[in-house]
């Protein structure tokens, strides 16, 4: 898989992706002494956050730019390079944990899987994600720019209902406890390139079809067609929805 990760803007100017996620770590509840697993730990922020509980705590992600930021931003934790959608652990966790990261495996049930597998019975599975219906202005307009130009105007982010990846759950051995999906207005980070930057850095796969030489100005289309709807108060906008789940493994 492609590593289009570019984790130092990532931990510079999109850090309210873990900033946002306080109240999961209070749904999450470390302990000490619990192992724990942060499945898409990104650049470390939040692995680091479960660590300072006093719990032992593995940050996993896919992406080798992330880990090597994760280890040098948090050189004393343990980072693990490794794919949702096909980990083995050695020894089995009391939690798995994830932040903003699932909406990016398509191959849900493999992920739902092996976090299933990672788990001790009675173990517990806290997440967010992308909930149905998140960032529907954002996708709907370049989507909307790219193929007026005759572009895909494809991306391949999964974003479920809550009946969906409960299901998913159930399936897996999982008892669903809470799951929600609720509206996160975010503030993007820099007040006029907030949603340059956004499309950059999570929008990649929008833009693979197109030459680089077009893409500044599709960007700047894209750009007009949102600011209606999410350019408010000298700032720009996300229409994030997140889904929010609670689970026990049986
Ligand atoms: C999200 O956190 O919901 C998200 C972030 C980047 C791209 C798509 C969704």
């Amino acid at each position: 898989m492609t590593d289009r990760w570019d984790s130092s803007l990532y931990d510079d100017r999109h850090s309210f992706v873990w900033k946002a996620a306080g109240g999961l770590l209070e749904l999450l509840d470390p302990k000490p002494g619990e192992r724990i697993l942060d499945v898409g730990c990104g650049t470390g922020h939040l692995t680091a956050q479960i660590a300072e509980k006093g719990a032992e705590v593995t940050g996993m992600d896919a992406s080798v730019s992330m880990i090597a930021q994760a280890r040098q931003n948090f050189p004393k934790l343990k980072f693990a390079l490794a794919d949702a959608r096909s980990f083995v652990v050695d020894d089995e966790y009391d939690a798995v944990f994830s932040n903003a990261a699932l909406h990016w495996v398509r191959e849900a049930e493999d992920a739902v899987k092996c976090m299933a597998a990672a788990l001790k019975p009675g173990g517990r599975f806290v997440m967010e994600m992308g909930g149905q219906g998140n960032i529907a202005r954002i996708r709907a307009g370049a989507e909307e720019v790219l193929r007026a130009a005759g572009y895909k105007g494809e991306h391949t982010w999964y974003f479920p209902s809550i009946a969906e990846y409960t299901a998913l759950l159930e399936k897996h051995g999982f008892m669903v406890t809470m799951a929600q999906n609720f509206p996160r207005w975010t503030k993007l980070e820099h007040p006029e390139r907030g949603m340059r930057e956004w499309l950059e850095m999570f929008g990649g796969a929008y833009f693979d079809d197109v030459p680089a030489v077009a893409r500044g100005e599709m960007n700047k289309q894209i750009e007009e067609r949102l600011r209606p709807a999410l350019w408010c108060d000298g700032q720009w906008h996300a229409d994030y929805r997140r889904l929010r789940v609670v689970a026990e493994k049986r």
